[in-house]
């Protein structure tokens, strides 16, 4: 049964690879040879629309590859083209993300909240399958200006990458670097009591962060929804998350369980763990109550976006729709403390916008590997 399919992420990772083998625009190249095992853990996670068994995800491409082929000819205005959206794509990880998409042969519409910060990030491309349009994703008419002007240009959309984030935090930023904090203790969330006094949450940027990663992705996504049912490959969606949104680094396993529960999983549940989030903020009782002390709104906003992603998943099964960490990446957002590339931060979302038919979907990836949510 779909959803219920618990297989070791070594499996996984294998049939991944294999699929994009068989990827029928050839564009993609595994971006890893080699296999990572995930040992001891399980993925829930399956291929678009079908049953998870190795032959048959094969068999799969080809059929739809089939499918596809026949309905080219009526979506859209160029049915060749491919047609992707990436948020927040003015600089970091997702100005990249545009710039290797572009490269594929992908038309990009790169948008930024800002209009000078947007067109100068075009400009600095100089690439013609590029264009610019404004979306602040907190903004329902930004949205709606987006979707008319694509609705126009293009008559469908083939991928949607939701990349835009905000931190939850206010910081010290000079203090924190100041601090040295080697990336290991970072990652793994030894360095939560040392930095407490540095990065601060407050109910104004927990409510920022979470409107931005978690409702902005939401909007964007139903704005733009039609207008990927009407992609000829079934459509793409990656949520940029991150590995603080990992379930086992919540303390309380009631919200790990609640989170993890894809069977009864709705968006009106996670709404509701958002909520008792705020009301858990303003009374002072996070700690108390189990959530991430680790950048708090940021974790959750995360964790709450991958439920979103699965929820997504079951509801669109023609669609490959996931969600993926991208690395401890040099940019903005870490106040610069991340130690990869953004070349290498861009390699999971370009992955997935690129997933050929048949790919998996309902899933998380570190970088450009499966993982366990
Ligand atoms: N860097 C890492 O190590 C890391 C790790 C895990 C996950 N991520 C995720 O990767 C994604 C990209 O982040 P990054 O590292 O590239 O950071 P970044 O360079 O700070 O980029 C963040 C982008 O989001 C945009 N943004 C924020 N609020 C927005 C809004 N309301 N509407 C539209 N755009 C908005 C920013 O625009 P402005 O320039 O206008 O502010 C900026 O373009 C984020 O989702 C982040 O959470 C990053």
């Amino acid at each position: 049964m779909l959803y219920s399919n618990s297989i070791s992420s070594h499996v996984l990772n294998t049939m991944i690879q294999d699929t994009l083998y068989s990827n029928k625009w050839n564009l993609v190249k595994p971006l890893s040879h080699n296999v990572h095992q995930f040992h001891g853990t399980s993925a829930t996670c399956h291929f678009t629309g079908k049953d998870i068994s190795r032959s048959k995800s094969k068999k799969l491409c080809s059929q739809q590859g089939s499918a596809a082929t026949a309905t080219m000819a009526v979506h859209g205005k160029d049915t060749n083209e491919r047609y992707a959206v990436v948020t927040g794509a003015n600089k970091g990880i997702g100005l990249e993300t545009v710039r290797q998409l572009a490269i594929a042969g992908v038309t990009v519409i790169l948008t930024a909240r800002n209009d000078k910060r947007g067109t100068d990030a075009v400009a600095s491309l100089a690439l013609p399958n590029v264009i610019f349009h404004q979306l602040d994703v907190l903004d329902d008419k930004s949205v709606q200006s987006l979707v008319d002007f694509i609705s126009k240009k293009f008559g469908r959309l083939d991928i949607l990458v939701n990349n835009a984030g905000a931190s939850g935090v206010a910081v010290d930023e000079d203090s924190l670097r100041a601090m040295k904090i080697d990336p290991t203790s970072w990652l793994s969330g030894q360095a939560m009591n040392a930095v407490q006094g540095v990065i601060k949450t407050s109910y104004h940027t927990a409510k920022e962060c979470l409107d931005t990663n978690y409702y902005g992705v939401k909007r964007v996504t139903e704005g733009l929804l039609p207008l990927l049912e009407l992609s000829t490959n079934g459509g793409r969606i990656v949520n940029v998350s991150s590995l603080r949104s990992e379930l086992r680094r919540i303390p309380s396993e009631q919200i790990r369980e609640e989170l993890g529960d894809i069977e009864s999983l709705t968006e009106q549940r996670i709404d509701k763990i958002v909520d008792s989030f705020f009301h858990d903020l303003k009374h002072d009782m996070l700690e108390a109550n189990g959530w991430s002390m680790m950048l708090p709104a940021y974790s959750i906003s995360k964790a709450t976006l991958n439920a979103y992603t699965r929820v997504l998943a079951k509801k669109y099964p023609n669609m490959c729709i996931n969600c993926v960490h991208p690395g401890y990446v040099d940019t903005d957002i870490n106040w610069h403390t991340g130690t990869m590339t953004v070349e290498e931060g861009a390699k999971g979302s370009v992955l997935l916008a690129l997933l050929p038919d048949g790919g998996p979907t309902g899933c998380y990836f570190d970088r450009t590997e499966v993982a366990e949510f």
